[in-house]
């Protein structure tokens, strides 16, 4: 039994009881009534008041203050690494209210890599406002705790996740009242929240994994054309598939490669989560349709409507997962899927079936990749990657196709940047949809995707900051000769 603000905790959360250790009782006690004296504290504290020992606790354990009291909208945790580099670029460049309506700041283990690359923004960016910044490490609960108590949502970027304990964030988010939104790419990580959905939606807190250039987008091109379609016909949608087609200039930062060798290396344990094409939920017949099939995701084949190649895309074992999360979500919290037999698959889009092979072998082999990046100099560091003057010219085309049940199509587009300036946008704009303007949204709980957390208002911020969306007119096909090196 836990004592809180709003009454008696029962049973307490397992992170809440990983704080209420015996040595963080008494420490925090002795540094309220004893000096910092803990030997004193632990022989008198049964002599204390009962009211000066609720007080104690409330204080140093309970809920803290209401959301809407604490003093910052978000605090991005990670921001000293090349991720956040963007997310402050984005924030200065483009973020309203500064210091008025929109309160930030930065939190993570090492303050001193944090001031440096604040410093190094805004010196590219200046502002008159300064966020504070706040030594958080999220092995300590209480210092989780205390980050999560000062703010409404939590912005993590610090990766790779699965070799952080961000799911105790997660859990203190649920537990505090505290929204949470990350940038993971990383299905095994992500799997590993859904265990709080029920807790979170009961406690109407949003849990917001993905919101990123990879995942994200597509999941909100998917739901943005699931939406398009249902406006001519309102019947299930059977088929999604979508292509994307970008510059070939872009490049993984030092993190990203980071990441893809910690699920490598991890691959013996996750590797039924990884192989699961409904392993974030939405399973329909059971799982076992052939359409679900991750063999359909390695295709490569010409497609004669597109006049262009389809090749496997890396990404499409994770972004399938989280579609089909998204469609599981809306019949779950609206009633509404997108299909309740929706087959959703995805490709990358080649000019030749030269060129499909090609990423094909180099997407299976990562010294290959590793190999041609160092060639091209751009095999990038912990906290490197590509320059805003090499990101510039990056673009992004994703094209959907959808069907309904009874044949009406839609073919939609959405054009971005460069991956990694996407997922600041994303990330950023789904933090102060759910800080600064959380009664626009349309649920108020549960470990969501980023489609089903932002739903049309995540669409209209994101098109009113630079994301395009659009339905393709009948013919008009993507340019493939158009690539940038
Ligand atoms: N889905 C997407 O589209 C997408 C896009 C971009 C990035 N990401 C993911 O975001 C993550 C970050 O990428 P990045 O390129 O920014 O990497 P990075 O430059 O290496 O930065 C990593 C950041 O995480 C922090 N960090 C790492 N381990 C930590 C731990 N155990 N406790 C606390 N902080 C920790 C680092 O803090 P220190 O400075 O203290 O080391 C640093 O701030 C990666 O997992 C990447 O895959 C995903």
């Amino acid at each position: 039994m836990v004592l809180t603000p709003h009454g008696f905790v029962d049973p307490p959360t397992q992170f809440v009881q990983s704080m209420l250790t015996k040595e963080n009782v008494i420490n925090g006690l002795a540094r309220k009534f004893y000096d910092g004296d803990t030997k004193k504290a632990e022989a008198t504290w049964s002599d204390l008041v009962e009211e000066d020992l609720m007080r104690f606790f409330y204080e140093e354990f309970g809920q803290g203050p209401p959301r809407e009291e604490r003093p910052y909208n978000f605090i991005i945790y990670g921001a000293s690494g090349y991720t956040g580099s963007l997310v402050l670029e984005y924030i200065f460049k483009n973020v309203q209210d500064l210091g008025t309506k929109v309160h930030f700041a930065l939190a993570g283990r090492s303050p001193n890599k944090l001031e440096a690359r604040l410093q190094e923004v805004l010196e590219r960016y200046p502002s008159s406002y300064k966020p504070d910044i706040l030594r958080i490490d999220l092995s300590t609960p209480l210092d989780i705790r205390k980050m999560v108590l000062q703010c409404r949502t939590v912005i993590n970027i610090a990766g790779p996740f699965m070799l952080t304990p961000a799911d105790m964030l997660v859990e203190a988010c649920v537990s505090f009242n505290c929204d949470y939104v990350d940038v993971n790419g990383e299905v095994p990580f992500t799997h590993k929240l859904l265990k709080y959905h029920d807790v979170a939606k009961c406690n109407e807190v949003i849990i917001c994994p993905n919101a990123a250039g990879a995942g994200g987008i597509p999941d909100i091109g998917a739901y943005y054309t699931a939406n398009e379609l249902k406006k001519i016909d309102k019947q299930q949608i059977t088929k999604m598939h979508m292509y994307l087609h970008g510059s070939t200039g872009g490049a993984p930062s030092g993190g990203t490669l980071a990441t893809r060798a910690a699920m490598s290396g991890a691959m013996k344990d996750v590797a039924s989560i990884m192989k699961n094409p409904f392993a974030l939920g939405g399973s329909i017949c059971g799982g076992d349709r052939p359409e679900d099939s991750d063999k359909n995701l390695t295709t490569i084949e010409y497609d004669p409507e597109y006049q262009g190649w389809s090749g496997p895309f890396t990404y499409a074992f994770f972004e399938t997962r989280l579609i089909r999360r998204s469609n599981w979500l809306l019949a779950n919290l609206d009633n509404e899927c997108y299909g309740d037999k929706l087959v959703y698959t995805e490709h990358l889009l080649f000019p030749s079936e030269q060129a499909a092979r090609g990423v094909a072998s180099s997407n299976t082999n990562s010294k290959k990749e590793e190999e041609t990046l160092r060639e091209q100099g751009k095999l990038f560091k912990l906290g490197e990657g590509l320059s805003e003057k090499n990101r510039a010219d990056q673009w992004t085309e994703y094209y959907f196709d959808a069907e309904t049940v009874d044949g009406t199509k839609i073919k939609t587009k959405l054009v971005g940047k460069d991956g990694y300036d996407e997922t600041a946008h994303v990330a950023v704009e789904m933090g102060l949809l759910l800080s600064v303007y959380r009664d626009r949204l349309p649920f108020k709980g549960g470990v969501l995707t980023p489609a089903v957390a932002g739903g049309m208002p995540l669409v209209e911020a994101l098109k009113a900051t630079g994301l395009e969306f659009g339905i393709v007119p009948e013919g008009e096909y993507p340019d493939l000769t158009r690539t940038v090196q």
